[in-house]
């Protein structure tokens, strides 16, 4: 099998989409710190998206609700500072464009002007597309969320699978229609059944990048804690775990907690 690989010196938004036209699978993971967001940029990953997700893994909130305009700036700076060929997209916060696209506007401005990030996320289909047309008139790139949307917990309950019935299917594929006809350079899907992400990566011009959504759509993303074994309760079916960090960092301290208490750190050549 031929594997698509073009050499972007920095990806943009033009470049993901120039992936979808030549067939080219896209690669996203999520970042949010310095350290981290280099070592994956430097291994070649397409996509860093500066999740809300920190309000999970970062922050150790059980929601993304939590996590402020201000705090996503801060990892949105730490991640850009570190980043030379991705392309950085940083998410709207709960709370921060739903429902005021006035204000939509105001906190893609203030993450674009203060974080130096690429493109902002956001969760919703119809609901928001006055949000998401009045932030693409100041020129900001959009990339839409659609299926499950972690900051809609409270309306649905649960974090099972989306649109298995046909109705919720039905809505998810205007949606994205409607994301894609006001503007929206990408889309990512969560957590929905594959033949239905399979859909709307074959209907719409740009790229869809999937979580949970199977193999026919035009990338993937995951949490980077999830996919280097960091987090060791979350589960899910589509996580692949690329790593065991927890055990190896538990490993690792546990050994040098030992070597403290046994006097066995620092040796000579380790003092001055
Ligand atoms: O915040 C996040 O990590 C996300 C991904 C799950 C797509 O939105």
């Amino acid at each position: 099998m031929s594997v698509v690989r073009s050499d972007f010196k920095k990806v943009t938004t033009n470049s993901v989409q120039e992936m979808k036209r030549n067939g080219e699978k896209i690669s996203m993971l999520t970042g949010y710190d310095f350290t981290m967001a280099g070592i994956i940029d430097k291994a070649g990953v397409d996509v860093i998206l500066v999740g809300d997700s920190a309000s999970n893994v970062m922050a150790g909130h059980e929601t993304t609700l939590p996590i402020t305009l201000d705090q996503m700036i801060y990892h949105a700076s730490s991640v850009v500072r570190a980043v030379e060929r991705a392309l950085v997209v940083v998410d709207l916060p709960f709370g921060s464009y739903q429902g005021n696209s006035k204000e939509a506007l105001g906190s893609a401005i203030r993450i674009m002007k203060e974080s130096g990030g690429h493109a902002v996320k956001l969760e919703g289909g119809i609901e928001v597309l006055e949000s998401i047309k009045r932030i693409l008139t100041a020129g900001i790139p959009v990339m839409g969320h659609l299926g499950l949307t972690p900051q809609s917990i409270y309306k649905f309950g649960t974090y099972t699978v989306r649109a298995k019935q046909e109705e919720e299917a039905q809505k998810l594929l205007d949606d994205a229609q409607a994301l894609e006809e006001a503007g929206c350079f990408a889309l990512v899907l969560e957590k929905i059944p594959a033949h239905l992400a399979e859909r709307v990566a074959a209907q719409l011009q740009i790229p869809v990048i999937g979580i949970g959504a199977g193999s026919g759509v035009d990338g993937q993303v995951l949490v980077l804690h999830d996919m280097l074994g960091m987090t060791y309760e979350f589960q899910p079916r589509f996580l692949r775990r690329y790593l065991n960090l927890y055990k190896e960092i538990n490993g690792a301290v546990a050994q040098y907690v030992d070597d403290v208490k046994t006097k066995d750190f620092p040796h000579a050549d380790e003092q001055y």
